[in-house]
Formats: structure tokens, sequence, C-alpha cells
């Protein structure tokens, strides 16, 4: 049996209806469903579950996140850890990643900001850029599955890319970078930092004072990982001095971002409310529901956390 913790009764509903039609011997239940036993329960599908509940949940036999991320999961300090936890995945998440950064990369080149400030004060504000896409390297910390679906997207538009990861990777047309030691050789050729990475204890507020110090002058800046990455008071000093062009933030620590924050109403920062790359549920339930399936027929689960790594 699959319980799923969603947001709302009719999205949970939703979620079964669609895992039943891919799978039809799997039982899908609201996890708030009455009747239920936990013992009965095999898998879990979650968006913030409550602390605690997986915890009480004494046979999963696998965690299904409802997003790419998992730190809505591991923040629970009781849940199962010897229950394996897979991270949303799919052709879609990608798409829709590569999609976002492409248009927050090109808002940041033509400009996107400045015409929607004067379009709400009526004012014809004739501003025409220098640069274009082929004069501008984008820096993508964070080359997993998301970064790596970017990265093809950008070189399309004609930027030339750079990444940085843990470990080197061989992406096509994409310059490798890894690790502390090839941290500065990556900033400093970056014009857009886009960040991409895992919420970790070494990834939080990475984005501070001192890496934006590091960039090209004139940089602009791209988050749609986690809030967590990026100190807001460093960044906005940056753009203040006239050192970072401009910024697209998803992503907020708190969400939703308060009324009262300067980001909302800063001439430089592009706000969107952590929409980056929301795959249809329709999508996404093929892909738990086609996980499940090769789990069963004893092939391995995709997309797994890694408890030592911590992402
Ligand atoms: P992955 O786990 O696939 O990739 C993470 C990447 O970051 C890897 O390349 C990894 O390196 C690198 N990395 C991790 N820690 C470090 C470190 N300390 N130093 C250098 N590199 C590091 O993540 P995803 O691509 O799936 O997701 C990326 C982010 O996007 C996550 O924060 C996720 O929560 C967020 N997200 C946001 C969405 C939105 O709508 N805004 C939607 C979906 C996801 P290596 O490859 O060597 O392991
Ligand atoms: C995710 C997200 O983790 O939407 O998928 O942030």
């Amino acid at each position: 049996m699959l319980l799923v913790k969603a947001e709302g009764d009719k999205v949970r509903r939703n979620w079964c209806d669609l895992l039943g039609e891919f799978r039809p011997e799997l039982v899908a239940h609201p996890y708030d469903a009455p009747g239920l036993r936990a013992e009965e329960v095999t898998y879990a599908l979650a968006w913030e579950p409550e602390p605690g509940w997986l915890a009480g949940l004494p046979n999963l036999r696998a965690i299904f996140s409802l997003g790419a991320g998992v730190d809505h999961i591991t923040a629970d300090a009781t849940w199962p850890r010897h229950v394996p936890l897979v991270r949303m995945g799919g052709e879609e998440t990608g798409q829709r990643m590569g999609e976002y950064v492409a248009w927050a990369c090109l808002t940041l080149l033509r400009q996107g900001r400045d015409h929607a400030v004067a379009q709400a004060e009526r004012r014809w504000r004739y501003k025409v850029g220098e640069d274009t896409a082929r004069d501008l390297t984008v820096g993508i910390m964070g080359m997993g599955s998301l970064g790596a679906a970017a990265a093809p997207m950008l070189r399309g538009l004609g930027y030339r890319v750079a990444g940085w990861s843990r470990s080197r990777k061989a992406v096509d047309g994409v310059e490798s970078f890894a690790g502390e030691g090839e941290l500065d050789a990556f900033l400093a050729r970056t014009d857009v930092l886009v960040c991409l990475l895992p919420s970790t204890p070494e990834t939080r507020g990475i984005v501070d004072a001192a890496l934006l110090a590091r960039l090209r002058p004139g940089a602009g800046i791209v988050n749609a990982a986690r809030g967590m990455h990026v100190v807001v008071p460093d960044l906005l000093a940056a753009l203040d001095s006239g050192y970072l062009s401009g910024a697209v933030l998803d992503v907020f620590d708190p969400e939703p971002l308060p009324a009262g924050s300067p980001l909302w109403s800063h001439p430089k920062v592009t706000v969107t409310p952590h929409v980056a790359s929301v795959a249809r549920r329709r999508e996404r339930a093929r892909y738990v529901a086609d996980a499940i399936a090769a789990f069963e027929a004893g092939g391995a689960l995709p997309n797994l956390y890694d408890p030592e790594r911590g992402y």
C-alpha cells in the first residue's frame, strides 16, 4: 500500500487516481484516509510530511519525494534513514528547470526587470544592452540532474557554459570545474552565476559576500535551488554597490517571501514564487509508478538520496 501526503484533499485523491492508472495493482490512499493500518504501508509519497509521520510506518520499502529536493523530508530528525529515499526525477523536471534558467539568464541579458518597472510606470525607457549571449559565460553551481539539463539549453542560446560540482563532469560543450580548489577559476570566468546546488550543511550561505566578490564585475545571479544558499544582505549590498547587475530568485528562506522583504521591490531583482520546475502531476505519478514496478521486479530504485553525501 502507498500513502500520499500532499497539500490538499483533492490533490491527494488525484495522486491516488493517477498512480492507479499507471499501476492498477498498487493500492494508493491519501495519508489521512480513515481506517488505515500503519503496518500495511509499504511506500510513501510525500511533500513536507509532519515530523514523526514516516517513523510511524514500520514496513516502508521506499519513500518518494514529491519534488527533486528532499530537504522537506530530511528536516525531520526522525525520518527512517534505513529506508531508500527517491528524489523526483523524469525528463519533464529537467526540461522545466532548463526553461526557467534560460528565461532567467535572458531576463538578465535583456534587462527584463528594467522594462517591467518602466512599463508599470508607463515610461518609454529606450535601453539596449551591449552584450549578446555569445559574449557571456554562465557558471552553473551544481551540475547534477538539473544543472546537466539546463546546460545544453544555454549552449543553444549561444552562452559559453561552465559547471562546478564535487566531481568532474564530461558534459558536451561545458567546461567542468570540481571541488573547492577549482572554485576560484570557475567564479573568475562567470558572468551569470546559476545556483543549482542541493541543500546541505556545506552549501548553506555559499553565495555570500566573499563568493560574489570573486565573480566578474557586472555579473548576474540566478537562484533556483534553495533560499538557504544565498546570504540576502550580502546579495543586496553587491547589487546596491553596482558590482552585480541583477538577480533572478525563485527560492527564499522562509517561503513565502515575507511581504516586508526588500527583495520584492528592488529594481535589480526579479522574484518568482518557487515555480522554476514543477512537473505535471501525471508525469510525476508515471515516474513513481514506473520506479515501483521496476523495484518490485528486482531492479534498482532511481535517483536515490545518499545519506553519506547528504544529497
Ligand atoms: P543533484 O543532487 O542531482 O545535483 C547536485 C549537484 O551539486 C551535483 O552536481 C553535486 O556534485 C553538486 N554539489 C553538491 N554539493 C556540492 C559541494 N559542496 N560543492 C560542489 N558541488 C556540490 O540535484 P538536482 O539537480 O536534482 O537539484 C538541484 C537543486 O534544485 C536542489 O537544491 C533542488 O532542491 C532544487 N530544485 C528546485 C526546484 C524549483 O522549482 N525551484 C525544483 C526542483 C529542484 P556531484 O555531481 O559531484 O555529486
Ligand atoms: C523540488 C522543488 O524540490 O519544487 O522539486 O523545489
